[in-house]
This record gives structure tokens, sequence and C-alpha cells, in this order.
């Protein structure tokens, strides 16, 4: 479909038809308008409209965060938001999208799989074996994990007991008195009662907007203020009320889990951080381990399928899966370099949390206990480390609670 400006184009918000197919055809979407401020996009396919917020940032890059909406009289789903500009209802952002000015060229920073395709992820990787389930209130995607867990429990394909159920609390709820209404939304979209592990997302808060996760005003971020310290102490009364098993955090390092810890009445159970062998982060991890914080290990593939957030940088890596170490390690072994990648954790006592949609994959990806890594190739992987991050955040750095700064 042609992208055109629609009848309701004006000065500084315009109206587009496109099929939203896939991003390419918003990138070009965006292109053709150069790019201003606010782009309001119809997807005339399903009659799901799109509302995409653009925020300019550091470096040249600017910051698009989508937000699908039900047309008026469709309905609303949780978390609905009657929008008085557009009257619609916000039923969750998809993705955050990065436009890098220099390039000219959209990139997604925030991953977000269709509807319909998690739900027969976690289906499958039930069916497959995995017993973990690494969740956000962020990823808008709660109801439809719940609803596949429950199939799952229905059939008696698992029990709940047998089931370890994460999920994390966003930025924008890090006031002590959200932080239990928020949990109670995560439950009731997952169709729980309780948690296995609830963690702090992210060290900064961000201001609370009402359908927004990512909030963002005259260029900036609406970072919060709140002391994750005052947060934890709303997580330790969530463990006390029995709504969670256990409690962590999450891209937290050594002097915040330090300071957490001199007043926390319950340790971290949990800190979830990127860990992959571009990223070894060996003092936060021996951290960890002698305060018996067990280390998750996020993106362990290197994220492939996200943008790269140093776009800027001429040393952008290559991709983690074809580097010629990895691929060298993965043919001694008759694995894939994703089985290599993910079983460097387990030698490791790291739990790790691959994300994939593909059955196969998620099949491939629980097939590494059948092999063992040599010392010298953890020691050959481990040496490929780089403190190269996916997850930067980059916006945030200004905050005092921005956790990335040696790196
Ligand atoms: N706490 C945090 O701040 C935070 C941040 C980021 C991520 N996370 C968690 O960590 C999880 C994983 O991170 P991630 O998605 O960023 O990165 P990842 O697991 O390293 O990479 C996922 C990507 O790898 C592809 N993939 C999966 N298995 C593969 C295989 N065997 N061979 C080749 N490609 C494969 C997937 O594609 P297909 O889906 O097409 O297979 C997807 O594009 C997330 O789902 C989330 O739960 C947490």
């Amino acid at each position: 479909m042609p992208l055109s400006p629609g009848p309701e184009a004006d000065a500084d918000r315009f109206v587009l038809v496109a099929s939203l197919d896939n991003a390419r055809n918003l990138s070009n979407l965006l292109k053709a308008v150069h790019f201003r401020d606010q782009v309001t996009v119809f997807a005339s396919a399903n009659g799901i409209r799109v509302t995409a917020e653009a925020a300019k940032s550091v470096q040249g890059n600017a910051f698009i965060q989508l937000r699908f909406c039900r047309a008026p009289g469709q309905g609303s789903g949780p978390g609905s938001e009657a929008s008085s500009r557009n009257l619609t209802f916000t039923v969750g952002v998809s993705a955050l999208l990065l436009f890098d000015e220099k390039s000219q060229c959209l990139r997604r920073l925030l991953q977000q799989s269709e509807p319909g395709v998690v739900g027969e992820a976690v289906s499958a990787a039930i069916d497959a074996g995995y017993r973990h389930i690494d969740g956000a209130y962020s990823y808008q995607n709660e109801t439809e994990v719940g609803a596949a867990v429950k199939r799952k429990i229905d059939e008696g394909v698992v029990t709940r007991e047998n089931l370890f159920i994460v999920s994390k609390l966003w930025c924008t709820f890090h006031a002590p008195v959200d932080v239990k209404p928020s949990l109670m939304e995560t439950l009731s979209a997952l169709q729980l009662t309780y948690l296995d592990l609830y963690l702090i997302h992210f060290p900064v808060g961000f201001q609370k907007v009402l359908g927004e996760l990512f909030p963002v005003r005259d260029n900036n971020m609406l970072v919060s203020e709140i002391d994750y310290v005052d947060t934890w102490k709303a997580m330790e009364a969530l463990v006390d009320e029995g709504l969670v098993k256990s409690i962590g955090v999450s891209n937290f390092n050594v002097s915040q889990l330090q300071r957490l810890l001199s007043v926390a009445r319950i340790i971290p159970a949990v800190n979830q951080v990127e860990l992959h062998p571009y990223l070894t982060q060996p003092e936060l991890v021996e951290f960890c381990s002698s305060r018996d914080i067990t280390v998750t290990a996020f993106s362990p593939l290197g994220s492939p399928g996200r943008i790269q957030s140093k776009v800027n940088d001429s040393a952008d890596p290559k991709d983690l899966l074809k580097d010629p170490v990895v691929k060298v390690i993965a043919e001694k072994h008759r694995k894939s370099p994703a089985q290599v990648l993910l079983r460097f954790h387990v030698q490791r006592n790291i739990a790790t949390i691959p994300k994939s949609v593909s059955p196969a994959r998620i099949r491939e990806n629980a097939e590494i206990f059948d092999f063992e890594l040599m010392e010298e190739d953890l020691q050959s992987l481990l040496a490929l480390n780089k403190n190269w991050r996916v997850c930067q955040l980059n916006m945030l750095q200004g905050h005092r609670f921005y956790p990335f700064k040696d790196s």
C-alpha cells in the first residue's frame, strides 16, 4: 500500500494510511513525513490505530514509542486508557523504535512479538520442558502468557508448583504506593495467585503517566527521583503477604546492590543482568555469588533481533552467534552456536533466559544438558569480552541511579 498523507494531516500531526506489516513500512512512512514530532498512523488492514510518539534524544537519535489502540466503539482491554486527543483505547505499547537520523534508518529497541505468537511460544516451551518463564509488565503480553500457562495446567502437562514464573515491576511504578497495585495487575493478567519471583526491572524510576511505558516530553524522558531502596521496602511487603515467593532486582550494579544490602530486610534473590561473552561482567558476577544472589543472564545470545545500542559507534560488534570463536567451539562439540552460548552460563552456575518464538529453536535452546564445555572453551569465551551492551538505555545516562556508568 502506498504511503501518503491522509486527509487529517495538519501542521504538527500527520495521519497516514499504511499497512503495518513490517517495520520497513513504518520506517518508510516516518521518512516520508520527514520525521515530525508526532505521527498518527492508521493500520487500515485490521482497524487498529497506531499512535507513534517521537522525541529527539541524544546524538541525533529519536525514540519513537508506538501504541496500539482500538478504534472507538471496539471496546477496551485491560489497562485501557481513553485518550482525549484520539478517542481511542490504549491496549499496549508494541515497540520502542529508534530512528537514527544519520543512517536514516529505523531500528527496534524493545522487541515484542505479535499478538498470538507469545502464547504459542509459551506452550511450545512448556512442552519442550521449560519451567522458568521470564516475563515483565513492560512486555505487555502477560495476559497471553497467562492464558497459555493456564491451558498447559488445565491439560495436565504441568502443575503451577512445577513452574517458576517471574515478572518485573516497571519503572513507572517505583512509588511504594504503586508497587502492590502493579503486582496485582500482573497477577490478574497472568491468572495467578502468586509469583515465584518479582524483580525491580531497572533502578531508575519514571514518572507515572497513564498508559505510557516510556513517558517522554519535550525530548526528555520523564524520570522520577524515587529511591529504589524505598521501592524495595514495598517489594519486601509483598513477600510478607505471600503474593510473591521471592524478590530480586534487574540491571543493578555492584554499588547499588551494596547500598540495597545495607538496608534490606530480605536479601535480593536474583540480579537479572545482560550477560554473554561480549559482556562478561566478572566483578558483578563475583560480587553476586559472594552474597548468595543468583545471577540470571538476559540476552544470552546477544539479542540478535534487537537494535544494537551503539548505533553511532564505528566499533559495532559483529553478531555474537556468528563469532568465529563460538563457531569453532560449536563445531568441536557438534552443537549450535546458540547451544554453546547457553551452556557457557550453565557451567558458570548462572541461570539464563533465551527468547525465541520458533518451536524448533525453543527445543534447540533446551538441548544443552548432554555436553560439556572444556575449561579451555570457557576461557576462550570469556576472553571475547568487550564490555559491549545491547541494553544501554542511553537516554537515562544523566540520572543518579543509571547503572551502567562504568562500561
Ligand atoms: N531485565 C531486563 O532488563 C531484560 C532486558 C532484555 C531481555 N530480558 C529478558 O531476556 C530474554 C532474552 O533476551 P533477548 O530477547 O534480548 O535476547 P536473546 O535471547 O539473546 O536473543 C533473542 C533472539 O535470538 C533469536 N534466537 C533464539 N534462539 C536462537 C537460536 N537457537 N539460534 C539463532 N537465533 C536464535 C530469537 O529469534 P526467534 O525468536 O525468531 O527465534 C531472537 O531474535 C527476554 O525475552 C527477556 O525475558 C530482560
